[in-house]
């Protein structure tokens, strides 16, 4: 089974931007998390992260007919983009969403997420742990599938 992991704006500066919020770690440690994770799931996996909207788009529409899932952290587009609800949508490829922080309890302007639209489930506020999550959700679907 092959997953896409999807991470957009800001994700690259994890260590970096608000460690209040987002803690210590950085992009790369997670990267390695989600490849070690994977890899015990016998999960394959392709990981990208952009800062550009257009470029998000490009790599979902690059998951048709490569991927099996998706998993999408598309972090400040999660609430202004319909390119990406428009393209997830287009694949119609399983999708979760995951969020490192609980989008619920922040911002007014986070509660409203596009991508929610085109996932099948929602995973926030347990940090890179949202992500072991997701995998696990699609791991449970190819012990399914067998
Ligand atoms: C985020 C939450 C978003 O509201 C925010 O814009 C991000 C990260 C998260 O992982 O908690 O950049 O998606």
């Amino acid at each position: 089974m092959k997953i896409y992991v999807i991470n957009g704006p800001n994700l690259n500066f994890l260590g970096i931007r608000e460690p209040q919020l987002y803690g210590r770690q950085t992009y790369q440690d997670l990267v390695d998390s989600v490849r070690s994770w994977a890899e015990e799931m016998n999960l394959e996996v392709e990981i990208y992260q952009s800062n550009h909207e257009g470029d998000l788009v490009t790599k979902i529409q690059e998951a048709y007919g490569k991927a099996d899932g998706i998993i999408i952290n598309a972090a400040a587009y999660t609430h202004t983009s319909v390119a990406v609800l428009d393209a997830l949508k287009a694949v119609a490829i399983p999708t979760v969403e995951v969020h490192l922080t609980d989008i619920q309890e922040r911002e007014p302007f986070r509660r409203h997420s596009y991508v929610s639209m085109a996932a099948e489930k929602m995973i926030c506020g347990k940090g890179f742990e949202g992500y072991r999550e997701a995998l696990e959700y699609f791991c449970k679907k190819q012990t399914d599938r067998t």
